[in-house]
């Protein structure tokens, strides 16, 4: 193995083991670094499944969580909407295998959507604090995928060189807005605002105005 492949296996190696338990612990757990409280995860899940059925005219039957994590989105997800079906996926054995079973969470890469059992199609599509993660090849296949199966809306949380962040910041340098707009377009992504997003043949949906 060269050296250049050796550099690469142990970042590998190493983004494999980051999502481990001291990894939630410290960024879901510890006062002193969570960056979202209770109420702030249920009012954004609020927002989501609003905006979602806004868009559907109807309530949202079916969610699909990339980069679930623990799978913290399930339980305000069926608080505000008993029946909804979740699917988690998330290649972090550690969360996987302490509560795939409990909370519906399948071992997966946003970007290999396709070789899980997935259905067709989801009402909403959650990437939450994740996509900033991921390296530009990884992010341009996934939204594809992404872009596929959104029956409704994908909420697709995601900053720019322009924005301010807190939290696990330890990423990629995050590119400019522009970058990243033309990466959704070709995906087949419309923007509606707020991190929300319509697939292109459903842009009817939603009024010009709306398209930003
Ligand atoms: C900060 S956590 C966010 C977890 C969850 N979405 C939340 O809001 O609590 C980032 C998650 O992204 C996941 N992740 C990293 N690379 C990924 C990839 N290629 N596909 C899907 N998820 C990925 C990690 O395993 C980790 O669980």
């Amino acid at each position: 193995m060269s050296a250049a492949s050796d550099a690469h296996a142990d970042t590998a190696a190493g983004r494999a083991k980051r999502y481990d338990q001291a990894y939630f612990d410290k960024w879901y757990r510890d006062p002193a670094h969570r960056v979202k409280s209770p109420a702030e995860l249920s009012r954004q899940v609020e927002f989501v499944l609003r905006t979602t059925e806004f868009v559907l005219g109807r309530s949202v039957r079916s969610v699909l969580d990339v980069g679930c994590g623990e799978g913290n989105w399930r339980a305000p997800l069926r608080r505000a909407r008993p029946g909804i079906a979740y699917t988690g996926v998330d290649p972090s054995a550690y969360a996987v295998q302490r509560f795939g079973a409990r909370r519906g969470l399948l071992l997966g890469s946003i970007d290999t959507l396709d070789d899980l059992s997935l259905m067709p199609q989801y009402d909403l599509i959650v990437c939450c604090g994740m996509l900033n993660y991921l390296p530009p090849d990884v992010l341009a296949r996934g939204l594809k995928q992404v872009a596929q199966r959104t029956g409704g809306v994908a909420y697709l949380e995601l900053f720019t060189r322009e924005d301010q962040f807190e939290g696990d910041t330890d990423w990629p340098s995050p590119k400019a807005a522009a970058w990243y707009r033309a990466l959704m377009h070709e995906a087949g992504l419309w923007p509606i605002g707020m991190q929300s997003y319509v697939a292109m043949a459903a842009r009817g949906r939603v009024s010009a105005l709306e398209r930003l």
